[in-house]
């Protein structure tokens, strides 16, 4: 298949550009490099050793988008290019909305004057909000977010929602991503925050390496085994894999389908320190701080849908997790601006 991947030089779009080459499919990236760079596409080029087409565009453009859908036999898009950072949302709402909404309708816009009726979509967790009881299960409603970025995905599943109750001919899935971490085995690619790191893993890899002094643990006084709170990690490779069965199912079918894509298993801020210290024999200084507006205390993904429907599940372990990130960092310090 050509997969068109908007926002694929990103950190879950090029892992999964790399992981769709595997699988014999064509990628062509368009991206504004908004958060990520050319070189990306280069170390894409690199790991999977195959040419690709890639593209500087704002997918907001409906010239550029045109031009580039009209240009190619596309079968599918991955629609990754959003902006993502929650704090960043609080302050710059309208940005956020205007980034995130505008890609998707423009995309679908296209999509439908060029005959695409295939899109995948990067929604999170963060959709089911504070209502619902974890695990938490596809069949649960969308809940409350706590900031526009969060609304940006749940206002998104429903655009997709209605346009593929209009449009018999559309297939959409809507993958809802639980915490993504690690990097590339090859060491060549993984996450490459711009600025101080909002994320856990990409902060504590950056005290590893020397780049911070600490981290600062948000909140030791949750109701949680060891009072700090838990989150579902899931290798980036996993979920690259899961585009790869997400794109190959939405071709076979019509309508909206969601998944999530996480392992079933939460960790600990703290149990995500020892592994990542235990697995690379690096330590990682921390300090207790007060607690993040807006963090939930603990959720995880009911990932039986996926394994399922799609036959996929996640197997990389979290000291794989651990490794994967601290070879890329070390290897690349200052991310892809070496
Ligand atoms: P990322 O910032 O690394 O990748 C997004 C890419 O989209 C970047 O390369 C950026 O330059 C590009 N982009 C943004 N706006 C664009 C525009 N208007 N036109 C063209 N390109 C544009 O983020 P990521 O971690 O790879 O996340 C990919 C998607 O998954 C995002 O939509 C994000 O909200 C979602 N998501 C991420 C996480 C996570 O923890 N990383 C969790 C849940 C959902
Ligand atoms: N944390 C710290 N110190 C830090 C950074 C994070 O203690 O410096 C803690 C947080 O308080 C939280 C945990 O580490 O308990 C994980 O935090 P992340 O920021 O890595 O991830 P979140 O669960 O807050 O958010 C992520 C994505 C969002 C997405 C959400 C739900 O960043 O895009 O998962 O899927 F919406």
């Amino acid at each position: 298949m050509e997969v068109l991947l908007a926002g694929g030089a990103g950190y879950i779009g090029s892992h999964t550009a790399v992981e769709l080459l595997n699988a014999g499919h064509n990628v062509i990236i368009v991206d504004n490099y908004s958060n990520s760079s050319p070189e990306v596409v280069r170390r894409i080029q690199k790991i999977s050793r195959r040419s690709i087409i890639s593209y500087e565009a704002d997918v907001r453009s409906k010239t550029d988008m045109m031009g580039i859908m009209e240009a190619h036999a596309i079968d599918s898009v991955i629609h990754f290019a959003g902006l993502k950072a929650v704090g960043e949302s609080v302050k710059n709402p309208l940005e956020y909305y205007r980034n995130n909404i505008d890609t998707t309708l423009n995309l679908l816009e296209c999509m439908k004057d060029c005959g695409v009726h295939n899109i995948v979509f990067s929604s999170s967790a963060t959709v089911y909000g504070e209502e619902n009881p974890y695990p938490y299960k596809e069949t649960m409603p969308r809940g409350n977010c706590s900031n526009p970025y969060g609304w940006t995905k749940s206002m998104i599943e429903q655009i997709f929602e209605d346009a593929v109750k209009a449009d018999p001919e559309l297939s959409v899935v809507l993958l809802r991503y639980f915490n993504p971490i690690g990097a590339h085995p090859s060491g060549h690619m993984g996450e490459d925050p711009q600025g101080i790191p909002n994320n856990l893993m990409p902060y504590v890899a950056q005290v590893a390496v020397g780049r911070r002094d600490h981290l600062i643990v948000f909140g030791n006084d949750y109701p949680t085994p060891d009072g700090t709170c838990r989150r579902d990690y899931i290798h980036v490779v996993d979920l690259a894999d899961g585009h790869v069965k997400a794109v190959e199912y939405a071709a076979q079918h019509k309508g909206a389908e969601v998944f999530n894509l996480g392992t079933g298993t939460p960790y600990s801020v703290l149990e995500i320190v020892e592994a990542f210290e235990r697995s690379n024999s690096v330590p990682v200084k921390y300090e207790f701080g007060s607690r993040r507006d807006g963090d939930l205390a603990e959720f995880w993904a009911n990932a039986d849908k996926a394994r399922e429907v799609l036959n996929w599940r996640a197997s990389r372990s979290l000291d794989e997790m651990c490794r994967d990130t601290w070879n890329w960092q070390k290897s690349n310090p200052n991310g892809y601006n070496n």
